[in-house]
């Protein structure tokens, strides 16, 4: 069992393979943080627990006249609301009788073996090859009889623990909850930075990186999706943390929606991190009896640096998040209409596109926006989920039959979250649409966002949906959702239930997931916000991929897959070989090296094949060949970050390496060239270091020792924009 109570002590000890956790019930019933780091065995550590009496900082009542016991600065598992902590809290209640406060005791604990599940909403599943735990503990406030159960599961072998809280109420009377968190971590020092992946539209996940101060650091979304400004993710680690050492934290929140992740340096250089879901606008009424149950986050730890900590989300997310059982497959090499038609095509012009796709080795003819209803720009037809006769004159079948005649499979775009004022869908039904009464509705992208709260409307659209998925042959959906919202109000719901509108919609769009994407195994399903505004855990559990960006530019794409790789594995980032000049830069870019760049996800190809030269499609025919035989270490391997592009701008070096260390695909885009420019030497990673292995374009045999510390030469040769890739391999192994 990978989790212990000590009766004696009073401690909860959770064990990884690499980690430890430890928790401590106090002498008043508060329940206490003690530890998260390296891995220790049977050691107590009470001993760090240091009371104090502090100037200004209260104690609880219980304390008598003990005036070294304060929540203000022991560090919690769950804070209490008020009684004492003046730190942003974990909880807050507004009870029965108007007061606000949660003082919650433990009141007992469950230790079991397997994974708690959450109802209606995403979280990590354990499969054969895992040794999974789980622990509840109970907290209750004596005075209001509100309980708080905090669950842990621990992925031993994994090294990840996740966490979630369900707040039961046990009153008579109905209170309100205008926050809860998912997890909530108090370190008993300050001496790190915070890593977090911030954006915008067509350029997410940047990574930003800053010493903890005083105050609060807070990045977040009230947005209604995650977003592409901030990522539900974030590192704590060691002010000198770098790939390869030091200790780092990874908190991941398992959520598509508002979302919040508060880091705190508080009076005594203590840290407290809070992440949950974002409490503006949240307030969730709760009856006697009734419970919420607030999202799952992940938890890792690495005392071996940042390149550890991704590979650990990266196993974790690609064996116990993903939920399709394509995603351990090899994906379909796409070609994706909107780059290479937009809104511009009829049935002659797609077939066009995808013949001479077929002879490039492109596996799979994903038809874009612009099917459906009178769709000729994005003003209209969103809800309307009826083919286009106009463009698609044998309609959605007759178009995949013909795709299907030339041995490829048939994708499809959709956006079912959405309707445009101008639809019929929208016409009768226009309460359908999230809004606030008395005021004009905010516009995005000419389209309205549709109330997923309600179950009426979440049915409508899987039934159209499904029929759709049912009536043609469609083996890959991508998935889109091209505005946020701006009015968090629904017309069925009464006023006090209005603060859950923004939560109850992502429970709707997790049970459209559930009724349209895991009833359709076979189908595989692309997340898609304008890019990547809604790449997260939640998604990944439904989408095995998502396509990363609306930036196809293959040397910003380089910044943007850094970015996402902190968090999320390779096999979950769809990325495209597009058109020269490039649609959202103007840069110019070797086809070869935009091949390379997208090698680095789920290689796929965004342009009109028509228009590709004879010596251009042979390139793409070449990058899918190599592409199918390194798939397994690009989509299974482990990931080793060589360079840093918002650090180091002459070059963008990354690694993939086959889990039996065996096999190595080594990439490099040149990104910034200047002349009579210095000889570089790119050290390679995760290689064995007493095997042997040939480097391709080098002669002879080099040991993985001499790889990792001498490296291997930037050739020199090398222009602006060009890339490189190395094949190394074991001898004796498979070449
Ligand atoms: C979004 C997507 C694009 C494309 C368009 C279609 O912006 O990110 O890839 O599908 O919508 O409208």
């Amino acid at each position: 069992m990978s989790i212990r109570y000590d009766e004696s002590k009073k401690t909860f000890t959770l064990q990884t393979k690499n980690s430890t956790y430890q928790m401590k019930v106090s002498e008043y019933g508060y329940l206490l943080h003690l530890y998260y780091g390296d891995r220790i065995e049977d050691e107590d550590l009470s001993y760090l627990l240091k009371l104090q009496d502090r100037g200004f900082s209260p104690c609880p009542n219980e304390a008598g006249n003990d005036r070294t016991f304060s929540l203000d600065f022991l560090p919690q598992e769950f804070s209490t609301d008020g009684n004492c902590d003046y730190r942003s809290g974990s909880i807050e209640v507004k009870n029965a009788d108007g007061s606000y406060g949660f003082v919650g005791k433990v009141k007992g604990h469950r230790i079991y073996s397997g994974k708690y599940k959450l109802e209606g909403m995403p979280s990590l599943f354990g499969t054969e090859g895992d040794t999974v735990d789980s622990l509840e503990i109970r907290l209750q406030d004596e005075a209001t009889l509100l309980t708080v159960i905090l669950r842990y599961s621990v992925f031993e072998e994994k090294d990840i623990i996740t966490r979630s809280t369900r707040v039961v109420n046990e009153n008579p009377e109905t209170v309100y909850l205008n926050r809860v968190m998912s997890m909530t971590m108090d370190f008993m020092d300050s001496d790190y930075d915070f890593i977090h992946l911030d954006g915008r539209h067509t350029m997410e996940r940047e990574v930003t990186r800053i010493p903890i101060s005083y105050g609060m650091q807070t990045i977040g979304s009230f947005r209604g999706a995650s977003s592409h400004q901030h990522n539900p993710f974030a590192i704590l680690c060691d002010h000198g943390a770098n790939e390869d050492f030091g200790r780092c934290y990874g908190f991941s929140f398992i959520y598509s929606g508002n979302f919040v992740c508060k880091v705190e340096k508080d009076q005594y250089d203590q840290t407290r991190i809070n992440m949950g879901i974002h409490s503006k606008h949240f307030s969730y009424q709760l009856k006697s009896g009734e419970y919420f149950e607030a999202p799952e986050a992940a938890l890792a730890y690495s005392g071996q640096g940042l390149t550890r900590l991704s590979q650990l989300y990266h196993n974790a997310y690609r064996e116990n998040l993903c939920r399709s059982p394509l995603s351990a497959e090899i994906r379909p090499i796409v070609i994706n209409s909107w780059e290479a038609a937009y809104f511009d095509f009829d049935d002659d012009k797609l077939l066009h596109i995808a013949r001479e796709a077929v002879d490039m080795g492109v596996e799979l003819f994903v038809l874009d926006d612009g099917w459906f209803g009178k769709r000729d720009d994005d003003c209209s037809s969103l809800g309307d989920w009826t083919v286009n006769r106009a463009k698609l004159k044998k309609g959605l079948k007759g178009l995949s039959d013909e795709i299907h005649k030339m041995g490829l499979k048939f994708g499809l775009w959709i956006e079912p979250e959405m309707v445009s004022e101008d639809s019929d869908l929208y016409r009768q039904h226009p309460d359908w649409c999230l809004q606030t009464p008395k005021r004009p509705l905010a516009r995005g992208r000419y389209q309205l966002v549709l109330d997923l709260s309600r179950k009426d409307v979440c049915d409508y659209i899987i039934s159209s949906i499904n029929a759709i998925l049912d009536e043609t042959k469609i083996e890959y959906v991508k998935w889109d959702m091209n505005r946020f919202i701006t009015e968090s109000w629904s017309s069925i719901e009464e006023k006090e239930k209005q603060g859950e509108i923004y939560h109850r919609y992502i429970l709707g769009l997790y049970y459209l997931m559930d009724q349209i994407i895991l009833t359709h195994p076979d189908i595989l399903f692309c997340g898609c916000s304008g890019g990547g505004g809604r790449f997260d855990p939640g998604m990944l559990y439904y989408q095995p991929q998502i396509w990363c960006s609306d930036n196809t530019d293959a040397i910003c794409r380089l910044k943007i897959q850094y970015g996402t790789s902190f968090a999320y594995p390779i096999s979950s980032m769809e990325s495209h070989v597009s058109v020269c000049p490039n649609h959202q830069t103007g840069r110019t870019v070797p086809i070869t090296t935009r091949g390379v760049t997208a090698m680095d996800g789920i290689l796929g190809y965004e342009l009109d094949s028509t228009k590709l030269t004879t010596e251009e499609k042979e390139i793409c025919r070449k990058q899918i060949e190599d592409y199918k035989n390194f798939y397994p270490l690009i989509a299974k391997g482990d990931y080793y970050r060589l360079t840093n592009p918002f650090a180091f701008h002459e070059y963008t070096a990354w690694q993939h390496v086959s889990k039996d260390r065996s096999r190595s695909l080594v990439s490099l885009v040149l990104t910034d060239k200047e002349a009579n420019d210095a000889q570089r030497y790119l050290k390679l990673k995760g290689l064995k270091p007493e095997a042997r292995y040939t480097v391709s374009g080098m002669p002879g045999l080099y040991s993985g020792r001499l790889l990792m510390s001498a490296g291997i030469p930037v050739p020199g040769s090398l222009l602006e924009y060009e890339a490189v890739q190395f094949y190394v391999g074991e001898t004796g192994g498979q070449s």
